[in-house]
């Protein structure tokens, strides 16, 4: 696992657009991640995208994970967050940004379903990843098997906390998510993990240094051949090695 640090959350975003670039140019197939971490990477690829030329129209994308319940017009579903944070400031086809559908009435189906697209799409070729405060990707929450596939899960209580200030109150907060399962992540071919301020320092030393666990999901990264960690200062403030 590569590790890269920059002073500032900007700067994360120009390092991870520099590794992204070169899958955009080629048509590539893309895993997209919500949360805040990556918008200064996507607010630099719309950049790119405006300034330099650089075309999304033959790729592909992928989103992570959904929250269970809310409508695709509600502005806190990923479906609508990604758009408005990325995908409608870049040339994709709105078709082929592909997202879990959170009001599905067998969710298990779903998640098989979700399972096939990506698969029909030749699999995603870089994934773009945050952590979560207590090591989570997507919405794989502490335990989940290294081997889990996409499904349905439960929010653990830090989670609905973390993400409260995105809504109202707490109490709007979802409980259950549709997610890609760690297995299934760990099968695109390059991952690009990034991690910015000091909250999520805890998280990066348990996936850089500790061991390979459940109890960590993002550990699982360690034994991804092609995956790169960028941090600011605050984010790798804890790390020993
Ligand atoms: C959310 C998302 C994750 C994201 C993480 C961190 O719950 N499901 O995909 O990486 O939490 O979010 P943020 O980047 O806002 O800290």
């Amino acid at each position: 696992m590569d590790i890269i640090v920059r002073p500032t959350a900007e700067k994360v975003g120009v390092a991870a657009a520099d590794l992204i670039e070169p899958f955009v140019r080629r048509g590539a197939t893309l895993g997209l991640a919500t949360g805040s971490t990556p918008n200064p990477l996507y607010m630099e690829l719309a950049r790119r995208h405006r300034e330099e030329d650089l075309s999304f129209a033959e790729c592909d994308a992928f989103l992570l994970d959904e929250y269970v319940g809310l409508e695709r017009t509600d502005e806190q579903s990923y479906y609508a967050t990604i758009r408005r944070e990325f995908t409608r400031h870049i040339d994709i086809d709105d078709e082929k940004v592909h997202s879990l559908n959170g009001l599905a009435e067998d969710p298990e189906a779903e998640a098989r379903s979700y399972e096939e697209r990506i698969h029909a799409a030749g699999g995603v070729d870089v994934q773009i990843l945050g952590v979560g405060a207590n090591g989570h990707i997507a919405f794989n929450e502490p335990p989940s098997p290294l081997d889990s596939r996409t499904r349905q899960i439960d929010l653990h209580p830090t989670t609905v906390a973390d993400n409260a200030r995105f809504f109202d109150n707490e109490d709007q907060v979802p409980r259950t998510a549709l997610t890609q399962g760690v297995g299934t992540i760990m099968e695109a071919h390059t991952i690009v993990l990034i991690a910015t301020g000091a909250h999520k320092a805890e998280a990066v030393k348990a996936l850089v240094e500790g061991p390979v666990t459940p109890g960590c999901p993002a550990s699982v990264l360690q034994n991804h051949p092609r995956a790169t960690i960028i941090l600011d200062e605050d984010a790798a403030s804890k790390l020993e090695r």
